[in-house]
């Protein structure tokens, strides 16, 4: 047998011996096996923790016990009864779907069917319906996906659409042919929150890590992450390209940073409101002025947004600490690549 196939073939078994006994099996909304309640707590659940839901969960089934009494409800007042939770779209969809299945006389009986009605996905509705009537659906959270990039050492960042089909492939085929469907369902979300957990995985205590190819690469948290989302450090420069009729103004920087030992034209923070008249010039000397548009330059560590202007003098200005290259000069000296795109821009 392949090695895929006896990953395939031992997961389900062992997932589900490991629920029964260490999976939580005594939340509110587990005491129910009516579709209301559990389209409601897993509704609740998309984005926000057990914890917090348990509270709200009890509430809500206490202010609208059934289906018909949500449905019937004014907009305003489910509001009401969800506020704090969050994502309030969950709670609109909510309403809108109770009505929508009142209508219709009786609550849709497949994850298919389910998934058409407004908030509920093909996740979600799979889970609802194998925790009601053992469908054999597939339940596929992010939580689940980071089991499965693990167990089966699949890279790539979760959210990638690539790799989205190849999980929910692979979640297919994982689907146990007799086992009880919602204690599989409920055991691939205990082992994404208690044991397949993001930051340190509890591979020892897991049911099964003998096949986790993650937990072979012995770097298990290295799978299953969403793409970093930190935002880069950002800054911005005034470029100043003053040409005169000997050459252009340039200075090699000589202090530390990124573009040490490169020629750069003048770089100014702040413009006040014409760079002339920061760089100390009569509008007189000014033959011709352009600037031109902001673009962004990236360093490894922040971007860099660069404003471009372009300075024609009459006349041969003398600045203390510049150097005036000619036209032939610009060849033979170094400066940073945005430099030069600006100067070849210019020259032409
Ligand atoms: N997260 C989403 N659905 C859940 C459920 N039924 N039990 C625990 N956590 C969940």
């Amino acid at each position: 047998m392949g090695k895929i196939n006896r990953q395939i073939q031992n997961f389900a078994p062992a997932l589900v011996r490991w629920q029964k006994e260490y999976g939580r099996n005594h939340l509110p909304w587990q005491a129910y096996t009516t579709p209301y309640e559990r389209w409601v707590s897993e509704i609740m659940l998309q984005q926000t923790r057990v914890n917090k839901v348990i509270r709200y969960f009890t509430r809500f089934i206490q202010r609208f016990p059934t289906i018909e009494s949500l449905a019937s409800a004014h907009e305003d007042e489910v509001l009401h009864v969800w506020a704090g939770l969050g994502y309030y779209s969950r709670a609109r969809n909510l309403h809108k779907t109770a009505q929508m299945i009142v209508r219709r006389g009786s609550f849709p009986q497949t994850a298919k069917e389910l998934s058409q009605y407004p908030g509920i996905g093909l996740s979600t509705a799979g889970a609802i319906t194998s925790s009601c009537w053992q469908e054999r659906a597939v339940m596929c959270d992010a939580n689940a996906k980071r089991v499965l990039c693990r167990y089966f050492g699949r890279e790539g960042f979760l959210g990638e659409s690539q790799l989205d089909k190849k999980l929910w492939h692979l979640a297919r085929k994982l689907l146990p042919e007799s086992a009880r469907m919602s204690s599989y369902n409920q055991g691939l979300m205990d082992l994404g929150a208690m044991i397949c957990i993001k930051q340190t995985p509890r591979c020892q205590r897991c049911p099964v890590h003998m096949f986790c190819q993650a937990y072979r690469t012995g770097n298990p948290q290295q799978y299953g992450n969403k793409k970093p989302t930190t935002k880069q450090a950002e800054r911005s420069v005034h470029m100043v390209f003053v040409r005169m009729p000997k050459g252009w103004v340039f200075q090699k920087k000589r202090d530390a940073g990124v573009w040490k030992g490169l020629w750069l034209p003048i770089l100014l923070q702040d413009i006040a409101s014409h760079p002339w008249e920061t760089l100390g010039l009569q509008a007189r000397k000014v033959l011709h002025y352009q600037k031109d548009t902001l673009f962004a330059h990236d360093f490894s560590h922040y971007r860099l947004w660069i404003t471009p202007h372009y300075l024609l003098l009459a006349r041969n200005v003398d600045w203390e600490g510049w150097t005036v290259i000619s036209d032939a000069d610009l060849e033979s000296i170094g400066y940073p690549a945005p430099v030069k795109k600006l100067l070849q821009h210019y020259l032409h």
